[in-house]
């Protein structure tokens, strides 16, 4: 399926790149990437100040789109180009997809130099590594199921964080009584998956999560806890303005900054949106999770894999390789960011309180085996059923579609696209 759609835009390619295209600078890594808003930007230049040392210059890439959509399609036309970029970055699923055609780079001899094995969790290194090989480098550990909420907004109306889904339904209510939008949301595909991530969890638990989202059993996607969830899409769905169509994901969070809306439901890269604008957790914004959905951790993580490309792009691939699983790096990257380091070893010191509560919660999920990939962010199921699911959970929150009949719809979308 996944050669079949390189090859198919390859034929619509003009051919002729050849080996040309690969003849690059040696001391130039060309680094592709969807990290184009204010905080992720800024986040970003630690990686090429950390390149730039290593005596390599960085060749920034960048292809704007939250959730990196647009940035797999450019990399699928360049790969069937024969001309795909020396590192990406890449989520989930689709790294072990690349890794099976052949097309991306072994990073053994840095990786057992540096000891990886020992310093990133398991369910990370099941997609940076491929038949015990590893062939991506984890950067952070980004988490889906957070509010951000406008903590003047709340003061204001004597809100406290809502620990059950009704409390947010009522809650809610107030904030729009009070004149202010109760949710910023931007109506993308990507964004509405990401609340879906959190409405799973929270309607059945990790359990029921991984039932129905990883292993895409039929009787957890068809049941009446599927329903729930969708029950509190609908809700959420009264929670927004008339203006949210297209929206990108920074501009609803510059609405929670700027007090015009109260909450946005959305990872925590949009903690870097407000580290960027200055402002504070607990001082200016609050962050806690969405509402029956405390002691989880649903993960998605940044990871770069580098590209086959001969024997010249070897060593700036590796320097770059260990500027990503850099100690000091994945400290001062995540604390731009807005999430927590891949690597178990980096010190909280310096972290704000809500990546000291992310660090800590996520030691406890891995032991409660309550870590759970993000369906929105490829790390639940492949591209293939998560487009599929897309389209349902999308169209569900555009539509008046009944929870019942998208539960009936997830399920043949499902079957059909495996
Ligand atoms: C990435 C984040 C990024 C976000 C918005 C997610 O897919 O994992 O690093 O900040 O998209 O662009």
């Amino acid at each position: 399926m996944f050669k079949k759609q390189i090859i198919a835009i390859a034929a619509t390619l003009l051919a002729g790149h050849g080996a040309s295209a690969l003849a690059a600078d040696a001391k130039t890594v060309e680094v592709m990437h969807w990290w184009t808003s204010g905080g992720e930007a800024k986040a970003l230049g630690v990686l090429k100040d950390n390149l730039k040392e290593r005596g390599y210059a960085w060749k920034d890439s960048p292809i704007a789109g939250g959730g990196g959509e647009a940035a797999r399609t450019v990399l699928k036309a360049r790969v069937a180009s024969n001309n795909p970029p020396d590192a990406i970055q890449m989520l989930g699923f689709t790294i072990p997809e690349y890794a099976a055609e052949g097309y991306l780079a072994n990073l053994d001899p840095v990786a057992t130099k540096e000891g990886w094995d020992k310093l990133v969790p398991p369910p990370i290194q099941r997609f940076s590594k491929v038949d015990g090989h590893w062939i991506a480098a984890p950067v952070d550990v980004h988490r889906t199921n957070w509010i951000w909420a406008n903590k003047k907004i709340f003061d204001e109306l004597k809100l406290t964080p809502p620990k059950t889904f009704d409390e947010l339904v009522t809650a809610a209510a107030a904030i729009r009584k009070a004149g202010y939008i109760p949710l910023a949301h931007g109506g993308q595909p990507w964004q509405e998956a990401t609340i879906f991530d959190s409405a799973v969890m929270s309607a059945g638990g990790p359990k029921f999560y991984q039932q129905a989202l990883v292993k895409l059993d039929t009787g957890a996607l068809g049941s009446k806890t599927m329903e729930k969830a969708f029950d509190q899409m609908r809700a959420l769905r009264g929670m927004v303005d008339p203006n949210f169509p297209g929206r990108d994901w920074n501009l609803a969070t510059s609405m929670v900054i700027s007090g015009k809306a109260a909450m946005q439901i959305m990872g925590d890269w949009a903690k870097g949106e407000f580290a960027s604008a200055g402002k504070k957790a607990n001082v200016d914004y609050l962050c806690f999770q969405y509402p029956g959905t405390e002691g989880t951790f649903i993960f998605n993580t940044d990871q770069f894999a580098t590209f086959k490309k001969g024997e010249a792009s070897v060593p700036g691939e590796q320097a770059f390789a260990s500027t990503i699983m850099d100690k000091g790096v994945q400290a001062r990257f995540n604390q731009i960011k807005g999430s927590i380091p891949a690597r178990l070893d980096v010190p909280e010191d310096g972290f704000d309180e809500c990546g000291k509560k992310s660090m800590t919660d996520l030691r406890s999920a891995l032991k409660a085996d309550a870590m759970v990939g993000s369906f929105a962010h490829g790390h639940a199921m492949p591209d293939g059923p998560k487009t599929a699911v897309y389209d349902v959970v999308t169209h569900f929150f555009n539509s008046n579609q009944s929870s019942a009949d998208a539960v009936k719809a997830l399920v043949s979308a499902v079957n059909n696209s495996k």
